[in-house]
């Protein structure tokens, strides 16, 4: 027995280790394989002894089955959000508001990383795993138990019984994530655009098995309510959650001082490098919890803690090239190509949009100039400094030439516009742009008709003009002579196309991408005249009397069709006819005519499509928070829209909701919508 007990204790450090190294690290010493074996080896001990079992040993996980949908629930004590702080000057502010209000300087600190998860919230009872609840509005969440269930890193039972909520941060670290992406799109499906996103909407998924296949991790951070007063110290809490099992922030510290604060900042913000997942700060917070109480804090964050946000990562590189590119509407766009490619938030950057023309004159950038790329928002990577005391004599400005980069055709200048375009409308490359806009999600959305693809058919000749589309099914045989066109791809492919001859009038009109006309304003055409034909023949003072139809989107439609006659005669000949769009009354539809802001993250939808599903509902997408507003849809993470929306008495709704209401407008608008203040 003793020797039972001394291996299921090595196992289960040797399984805690593991997780560290895989999860934090990156950096794992045994193959899959070899864990499996461990976790097995330590099961077969339990089941076969339960009296050797512990209680919190890693193998007690609770997965379950499939879920419904997700029920919201209250959180004990508020989820509340951190104030940032930029600079030295700021850290010293905040020290000194402490001082202030403990009367005091001997403070002690803890700093760690600022995960960059999802912040999710375990409800204990009696030591056991009650109920995970996403930070949802910061009252209420979602219940995501079963989900929660699947994590290797979140013990089902803790020592000492406590009744308590512990929080943290679920993620995805950087390997998980890029096996992920390259499996959604082996598939054919979106890919996510950061692991943040990735985990949030692994969170959200109705099946634990697939949860559990994507790998996602937990680090504790904070405390909620607690039962009973059994840590004086949020130090001693983290003691307690490694006994327990869990992942704790790597490399914190516990200092006095801003200067040693600082030096573990500078510290975090070095090692954070080698660790697998993102890091977009350091959190600053009084250690001892007895300060904590003493200095409260504000319905938004609490006064005790701060996060620190590092700047964006900078790199030098060489601009090797400028590269010009010629869009749907012929609008010619520069982009800086770099040599050598540049590591920045764990992507290679070998290229940069430079946005137009002006703003190379600004930067005065010059082939082989060295260049300071950023990335903002640690997505779109930026030129944002050019190095010109670097830079050699024999660099010419660049010079603009007149003239389209891929037909040679005449390039202009508007009036009023930053942009050059080519005059040319049977440009290819405007052309292969149509196209690939018309097959999009914006347009009639022909699933497996990319750009790539575009680009494929365009190059064999096969698409000289968007009707051409309608014209493939005759040559299928040349299709299935291209290399990957296999015989189903093919298949799918033209059945796409079919399938969209009778696409929605809404729809098709969004395709052909006219000048002003957005998508709102398509939904309106589509509801006003119930076929092309109509819309074709319409007035600029039939179409002055459409509401939301103004002067410049009327000409620019009748423009549209005079000089696109033949492109539609060829559509209609090809027996393209889209389908009425009929109308949903103005009762059923609760977003038509209201202005909404969504803010966090959805359980299911990206920010672009909600907002173009909005638009669908003649809604109307707008960026931030006004007495304007209608509605905002609250998201996981939401910040401080929500807070300025609960200033203004702005009307709230669950991201949940939003995406119902989306789905099923009808049976939604039967009840009045829900406001989440409300609720709580
Ligand atoms: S302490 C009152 N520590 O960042 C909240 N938060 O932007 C106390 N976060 O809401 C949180 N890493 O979800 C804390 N080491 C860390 C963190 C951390 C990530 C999240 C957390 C918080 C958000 C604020």
């Amino acid at each position: 027995m003793k020797d039972i007990r001394k291996r299921v204790e090595e196992l289960r450090r040797l399984l805690e280790h593991h997780n560290r190294k895989y999860y934090i690290d990156a950096d794992p010493e045994i193959s899959d394989a070899e864990y499996d074996r461990l976790y097995r080896e330590l099961q077969a001990i339990e089941e076969a002894r339960p009296e050797a079992a512990d209680p919190s040993s890693p193998t007690r996980r609770v997965g379950g089955g499939k879920i419904e949908g997700f029920v919201s629930r209250p959180h004990k004590s508020r989820m509340l959000s951190l104030d940032n702080a930029y600079s030295r000057e700021d850290l010293a502010e905040f020290a000194g508001r402490l001082a202030r209000g403990l009367e005091r300087t001997d403070i002690i600190y803890v700093v760690e990383p600022k995960i960059d998860g999802v912040a999710v919230n375990l409800q204990y009872e009696k030591g056991t795993l009650a109920r995970a609840l996403t930070r949802g509005d910061g009252r209420t969440g979602d219940d995501i138990t079963g989900n929660i269930g699947t994590i290797p890193t979140i013990p089902p039972v803790i020592p000492e019984l406590y009744t308590m909520e512990i929080r943290g941060e679920v993620f995805i670290n950087n390997r998980a994530f890029e096996t992920l992406n390259h499996e959604r799109d082996a598939a054919g499906e979106t890919m996510f655009v950061n692991p943040r996103n990735a985990a949030a909407g692994s969170l959200k998924l109705l099946d634990p098995a697939e949860v559990s296949r994507r790998k996602l991790a937990f680090i504790v951070h904070s405390i909620g309510a607690v039962d009973g007063k059994p840590f004086a110290a949020y130090s001693e809490a983290l003691n307690f959650f490694e006994r327990a099992g869990f992942l704790t922030p790597p490399g914190y510290s516990i200092v006095t001082g801003m200067d040693a604060v600082f030096g573990e900042i500078e510290r975090i913000y070095v090692e954070k490098q080698k660790w697998a997942f993102d890091v977009d700060g350091a959190v600053v917070k009084i250690d001892r919890l007895a300060d904590r109480d003493r200095l409260g804090g504000t319905a938004k964050s609490p006064r005790w803690a701060i996060a620190y946000k590092y700047a964006a990562e900078r790199k030098e590189t060489v601009l090797k090239d400028i590269e010009l590119s010629v869009g749907r509407t012929g609008v010619i766009t520069p982009t800086a190509i770099f040599n050598p490619p540049v590591h920045i938030s764990r992507t290679t950057v070998s290229r940069a949009s430079l946005h137009n023309f002006d703003e190379i004159r600004r930067l005065d950038i010059r082939v082989g100039d060295v260049v300071v790329v950023e990335k903002a928002g640690e997505i779109i990577p930026q030129v944002v400094q050019v190095l010109t005391n670097r830079r050699k004599k024999i660099l010419k400005p660049f010079h603009l030439k007149r003239k389209c980069p891929v037909c040679r055709g005449p390039a202009v200048r508007f009036e009023h516009e930053v942009a050059l375009r080519c005059a040319n409308l049977s440009c290819p490359a405007q052309i292969e742009r149509r196209i690939e806009y018309y097959a999009s999600k914006a347009g009639v959305d022909i699933e497996g008709l990319g750009e790539k693809v575009v680009s494929i058919l365009a190059s064999k000749g096969l698409l000289k003009k968007l009707s051409d589309l309608y014209r493939l099914k005759s040559h299928r045989k040349e299709l299935l002579e291209f290399e990957g066109f296999a015989e189903k791809r093919v298949d799918n492919l033209l059945a796409a196309i079919e399938a969209k001859r009778t696409a929605p009038l809404d729809q098709f009109l969004a395709a052909l991408g006219i000048s002003h006309i957005g998508a709102v304003a398509c939904r309106d055409l589509a509801l006003r005249f119930r076929t092309i034909d109509d819309v074709r023949s319409a007035t600029i003072d039939s179409l002055l009397a459409i509401s939301g139809i103004g002067p410049k989107m009327a000409e620019s439609l009748v423009a549209f069709f005079k000089q696109n006659k033949k492109l539609l005669n060829d559509l209609k000949r090809l027996g393209v006819q889209p389908s009425p769009v009929e109308r949903i009354e103005a009762g059923d539809n609760p977003l038509k005519g209201r202005r909404v802001v969504v803010t966090g993250t959805l359980p299911t939808l990206s920010r672009s499509d909600a907002e173009e599903a909005i638009r669908r509902m003649s809604g109307f997408s707008t960026s931030s928070v006004t007495k304007q507003t209608d509605i905002l849809v609250v998201g996981d993470e939401a910040g401080s829209k929500l807070d300025k929306a609960r200033q203004l008495g702005v009307r709230q709704i669950s991201g949940a909701e939003f995406e119902d209401m989306i789905m099923r407008p009808q049976a939604i608008a039967d009840q009045p919508t829900m406001s989440l203040e409300a609720q709580s």
